[in-house]
């Protein structure tokens, strides 16, 4: 992924505030850059006149996915962009609100050169629901990148695509995971502000005979997944609302990756539910939703079930919402993505959402 220098992370550090050490440089595999470019100025006029910003219409897919290959040197199938940006917008309706608008760039020759998407989501803050919206698969064609403040198409792109959002949904909550290189040139934009580099953990058993927990193969359709939505949301200070509705899109209908639901169950009652994902070199517990006090029990009853039908020795790999790391009392290690708010005409400071959000995995559209 990304990379980025000691020297320009400094300045991140701080921004990232939450006085444990930020140090990027440990996951930079590409060393020789040293510090963000002071970039020439390629043209008088900026990039503004040079580019027309609009949302994203249905009929643009085909030349999305086509720049999507051009930069990330990946195919996504006609079938994943509708199911990643037409039934994410169809939940967030379902709920109430608006879809918050993807933004295309054109160049003068009506060349669509770059785009930032949007997934709108059903959400929740301090007992009340609210909009929260991802910002995901941001990308400028290499012919159109570089330059500073308005001669650079990036910066303008995500100031308009935020204030948008704003317009339409001025309640949300706008965050996004950009590797560490694109976090600092959105932070050096003004859109970006570090919440937190997300750590990853790993969970293993063994089995314990005192432990009351089981974990078991859950159907995506069981009713009771909303009620323990409903019975432990006020454990959720901010974050999308984790019911059925949510798990149904976000991992049973996805046409990328596979997954498997698993129930925990204290003494046969069902208190909690775990999501593993099973493609990829190694399975992860991409997805938590169980009482924070029974934390320790339950997710090592759901390691110990994970272990074994994965024929895994090695444990699971998670990024625990911070209180269950406290709780579970396990270390996490620094992963190259940084869990960024979106500062641009923004509702919630970082400040604020740093000390509430909870996210794991699944709230990241690659994994
Ligand atoms: C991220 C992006 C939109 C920024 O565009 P931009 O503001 O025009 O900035 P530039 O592309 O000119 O990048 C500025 C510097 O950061 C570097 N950089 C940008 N993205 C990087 C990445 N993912 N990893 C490592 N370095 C990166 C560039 O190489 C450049 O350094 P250089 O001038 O020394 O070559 C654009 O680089 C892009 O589309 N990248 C590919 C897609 C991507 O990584 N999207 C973010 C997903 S998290």
């Amino acid at each position: 992924m990304a990379n980025a220098s000691p020297a320009s992370l400094k300045d991140s550090i701080g921004a990232c505030g939450s006085g444990r050490s930020r140090d990027f440089s440990r996951h930079d595999s590409t060393r020789q850059k040293k510090r963000l470019p002071e970039i020439e100025l390629p043209l008088d006029n900026s990039a503004m006149d040079r580019y027309r910003l609009r949302a994203a219409e249905p009929n643009d897919e085909h030349r999305l996915r086509e720049l999507f290959a051009t930069v990330f040197g990946e195919s996504r199938t006609a079938e994943e962009w509708r199911w990643k940006y037409g039934a994410s917008c169809a939940l967030a309706t379902g709920a109430g609100y608006h879809c918050a608008e993807s933004v295309v760039a054109l160049d003068d020759s009506e060349q669509l050169v770059a785009h930032a998407g949007v997934l709108p989501l059903p959400g929740w803050r301090e007992g009340a629901p609210i909009p929260i919206v991802q910002v995901c698969d941001v990308m400028v064609h290499p012919e159109h990148r570089g330059g500073l403040g308005r001669h650079n198409l990036f910066t303008l792109m995500l100031r308009d695509l935020l204030a948008r959002i704003a317009e339409r949904l001025p309640t949300a909550f706008r965050y996004g995971f950009p590797g560490q290189r694109p976090y600092l040139i959105g932070e050096r934009s003004g859109v970006y502000e570090c919440l937190e580099i997300a750590l990853e953990s790993r969970l293993s058993g063994p089995r314990r005979w005192n432990n009351l927990w089981r974990a078991a193969p859950l159907d995506w359709n069981d009713a009771r997944i909303d009620a323990l939505w409903e019975r432990l949301n006020a454990q959720c200070r901010l974050g999308l609302i984790r019911d059925r509705a949510y798990l149904h899109w976000r991992y049973a209908d996805n046409p990328s990756h596979r997954y498997r639901l698993y129930g925990l169950s204290r003494l046969g009652r069902l208190a909690g539910w775990g999501v593993c994902a099973e493609t990829g070199s190694e399975p992860s517990l991409v997805d938590l939703w169980l009482p924070l006090e029974s934390a320790r029990h339950a997710l090592a009853a759901l390691a110990v079930r994970l272990e074994s039908d994965l024929s895994r020795t090695t444990g699971i790999r998670v990024w625990l919402p911070t209180a269950y790391r406290a709780a579970l009392g396990v270390p996490g290690t620094e992963t190259p993505v940084v869990v960024a708010n979106m500062r641009w005409e923004t509702a919630i400071s970082a400040e604020i959402a740093r000390n509430l959000l909870y996210y794991t995995m699944g709230d990241v559209d690659i994994f």
